[in-house]
């Protein structure tokens, strides 16, 4: 997909939920109070209007997996230029050197890129424990930010940079690609179409089966006290003595991350919110176990409950127990459902048909022959007549072009930075997606339900 067409074809959250609502009630989605308006919170970004041709002066702070991805990403954008790596391991400014050559500026002190004046954005690609302090630092030092997902560590945290994007009036545009999937676009004209009819239920999930997909990322020969600075990888958590394995497999510890819901679940949450337009969900549950991969805090599985107030429930699992493919979403209406896999879509159509042969075999032969006549039944298939002999028609395939969104994502971030238009995925989205994630993990470690009461987490 080209840029231009990845954001024309993009709509905002409010214009999609109002279209919703003006051609499709059979959705049955209504704007959510505790939006924007209501969090206060929200201002145009300021700042000079760039032209389409300046370019974009880019400062990567974290340059690990993602990391990588994201410079790549950042470099194959036509406008911008990345001007220095911030890293807390030495083998990762020798793999950006690699990619991006010996002029850019490598530092272990992330606040020298935020003082650079030849950088404008700043790319935040650490451990979620950063996140906040990060983009708050760099909004302050006048820097537009990309902040990966998830946006936060606590869902305490995200109003900080709400108010921090409003007062400096910088942009903000949270990581998760899968509000710019190529499929997008086309599942959200399906579901306004109101093809599914009125979505009840969607269910979620990614599965893994290796050692990898369980967070148990390989540490480099070299990895030592002295070619990683332990102080910083710290930094706001608790102080702990050098360990490299925790360093390099960070996710699997509550310190500095939310594992599944916050790592995982928040790109399918980050989807449902986009193409049904909800910004909250009610009520959350979540509950998750340690089944096979022990050595961790974290669980290695995890299944989530979300139910939101337009009326349909989301639920998620995660697993790194099985690899068994699924779709990342199955989107389940009234009428039909929609198989939802980014960049490939499948429609059923499951209209209802109804048919009383099991629920009258018991009656007797009397009863079941007066039933159909007050029912207008077909007395031989025990079907309302009208659609007796209607078939289902068979699941329709829709293959569209591109596959992992992250660089047109990027390409929107950057768009926003040269023309101060408000990304989708602003910093109040990526609050909202976070929250849900982080509201799963309460329930799981609290054993309660938890409820969204518009401003906060109850429960
Ligand atoms: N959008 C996506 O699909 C996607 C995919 C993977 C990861 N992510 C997100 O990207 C972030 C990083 O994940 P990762 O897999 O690349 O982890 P990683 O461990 O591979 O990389 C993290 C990097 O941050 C550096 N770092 C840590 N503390 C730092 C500090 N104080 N200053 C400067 N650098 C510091 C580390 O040295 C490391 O290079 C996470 O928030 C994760 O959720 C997003």
């Amino acid at each position: 997909m080209s840029q231009q067409s990845s954001t024309s074809s993009r709509v905002t959250r409010r214009a999609f939920v109002v279209r919703t609502l003006a051609t499709t009630g059979a959705l049955g989605l209504v704007p959510l109070a505790g939006s924007a308006a209501a969090l206060g919170m929200r201002a145009s970004a300021g700042g000079a209007r760039q032209g389409a041709n300046d370019s974009v002066g880019v400062g990567v702070i974290g340059a690990g997996i993602r990391g990588e991805i994201l410079i790549r990403a950042t470099k194959s954008i036509p406008g911008t230029r990345i001007v220095g790596v911030a890293d807390i391991y030495d083998g990762h400014f020798a793999r950006s050197k690699e990619i991006l050559g010996d002029g850019i500026v490598v530092t272990r002190d992330y606040k020298q890129l935020l003082d650079h004046k030849d950088i404008q954005a700043i790319v935040i690609v650490t451990p979620d424990h950063w996140h906040k302090t990060m983009a708050l630092e760099a909004m302050a030092a006048g820097k537009d930010v990309y902040i990966e997902k998830p946006m936060t560590h606590s869902w305490q945290e995200g109003e900080a940079i709400i108010a921090a994007a409003a007062k400096h009036r910088r942009i903000v545009q949270v990581g998760s690609q899968w509000s710019s999937m190529p499929g997008n676009a086309r599942a959200m004209e399906i579901l306004k179409s109101g093809r599914l009819g009125t979505i009840t239920l969607i269910n979620g999930g990614f599965n893994r089966n290796t050692g990898t997909g369980a967070w148990y990322y390989p540490v480099p020969p070299d990895a030592s006290a002295s070619t990683i600075d332990w102080p910083r990888f710290i930094g706001p958590a608790k102080a702990r003595p050098f360990d490299a394995e925790r360093f390099f497999r960070w996710r699997l510890y509550w310190d500095y991350s939310g594992g599944l819901p916050t790592d995982l679940f928040v790109h399918l949450i980050t989807a449902t919110h986009t193409l049904t337009g909800v910004t909250m969900p009610s009520k959350v549950m979540g509950i998750g176990g340690i089944y096979r991969w022990k050595d961790r805090e974290v669980p290695d599985q995890m299944s989530a409950v979300i139910q939101y107030p337009e009326g349909f429930t989301l639920n998620l699992t995660a697993t790194a127990n099985n690899g068994h493919p699924q779709p990342p979403l199955t989107i389940m209406g009234t009428e039909g459902t929609l198989e939802y896999y980014a960049n490939r879509l499948v429609l059923h159509s499951e209209p209802m048909l109804e048919n009383y042969t099991y629920s009258t075999n018991h009656f007797p032969a009397a009863q079941k022959d007066q039933f159909a006549v007050n029912q207008s039944l077909d007395r031989a298939t025990m079907r309302p007549k009208a659609t007796a002999t209607t078939k289902l028609a068979p699941p329709e395939e829709i293959k569209i072009e591109g596959g992992d969104a992250t660089v047109p994502h990027m390409a929107a971030f950057y768009d926003s930075v040269r023309t101060r238009k408000e990304p989708f995925q602003n910093a109040l989205m990526g609050h909202q997606c976070a929250t849900v994630g982080h509201m799963v993990n309460i329930s799981h470690r609290n054993g309660t339900l938890v409820k969204w009461d518009g401003k906060r987490v109850v429960g």
